[in-house]
């Protein structure tokens, strides 16, 4: 139980990978905050993990919203020592089609969520002395794509504001990693063409897709104390699809 005593928040905790990250930081002995845009959204999420977990609106778009949830946590349960930013959206459309609103939208849901979050979440970690944000970027903010330069645009900046998080905080015993899926079988990639999903099974080293629970893994490890010196890192797991 190497997460006993941490409190952590995950947002987009509803279902997919965040819901996965909750659950196995709960089994490693986190009390964990499940954060969902709607109110009971992550109900089912939070009853699973047990352990003291608390379902909790929390719009990663909306400032007030996110300073609400870090308040409610930090009252409720008596601090805050792990940030998962988890949530996102796509928007995907080929750049000469893009709206500036499908623009808008990724950048600010994607990229300034994560800004959002971070901001309202350092200072109960500085109490603490002890922090670890995690951020989930993508394989797609390392190589590119055709059809989602919004969507790659906010995930290569997320590394930087991960970079730079982990500079800003890294004296204060808060470490700021994140982690670059391949392709996970989630509801985000559940419209994948069967041609697709093939060829990146054949592709990947490891012979399939991602599974949520693959992503948790890396997950609890960066929010354990054994990932103390690793900080500002992009953790790539694709199962060798990138290679
Ligand atoms: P998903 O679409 O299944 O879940 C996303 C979650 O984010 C949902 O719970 C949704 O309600 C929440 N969300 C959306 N907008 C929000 C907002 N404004 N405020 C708070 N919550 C909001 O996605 P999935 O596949 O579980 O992805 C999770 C993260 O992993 C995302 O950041 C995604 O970009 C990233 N990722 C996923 C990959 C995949 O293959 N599934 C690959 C690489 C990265």
């Amino acid at each position: 139980m190497s997460l006993e005593g941490r409190i952590a928040l995950v947002t987009g905790a509803s279902r997919g990978i965040g819901r996965a990250i909750a659950l196995a930081l709960a089994a490693d002995g986190a009390v964990v905050a499940c954060a969902s845009t709607k109110p009971g959204g992550a109900d089912e999420t939070a009853a699973a993990c047990g352990n003291g977990a608390m379902s909790l609106v929390c719009n990663i778009g909306d400032t007030e919203s996110v300073t609400a949830a870090i308040d409610q946590i930090t009252k409720e349960r008596g601090g805050l020592h792990i940030l998962v930013n988890n949530a996102g959206i796509t928007k995907d459309q080929l750049l000469m089609r893009m709206s500036d609103e499908e623009w808008d939208d990724v950048i600010d849901v994607n990229l300034k969520g994560a800004f959002r979050t971070i901001k309202a979440a350092v200072r109960p970690m500085m109490k603490e002395r002890w922090g670890r944000i995690i951020n989930l970027t993508s394989i797609v903010g390392i190589g590119g794509q055709a059809g989602q330069a919004n969507y790659a645009a906010a995930k290569a900046g997320l590394i930087g504001l991960t970079k730079s998080v982990a500079k800003e905080f890294g004296s204060r015993g808060i470490t700021c990693n994140a982690i670059a899926p391949g392709f996970i079988e989630t509801d985000m990639t559940s419209s994948l063409p069967d041609e697709m999903r093939d060829k990146i099974t054949s592709t990947a080293a490891a012979g399939r897709l991602g599974t949520p629970e693959d992503v948790a893994a890396t997950a609890t490890f960066l929010a354990s104390d054994g990932a103390s010196y690793i900080t500002g890192q992009v953790l790539v797991v694709d199962g060798g699809l990138t290679l």
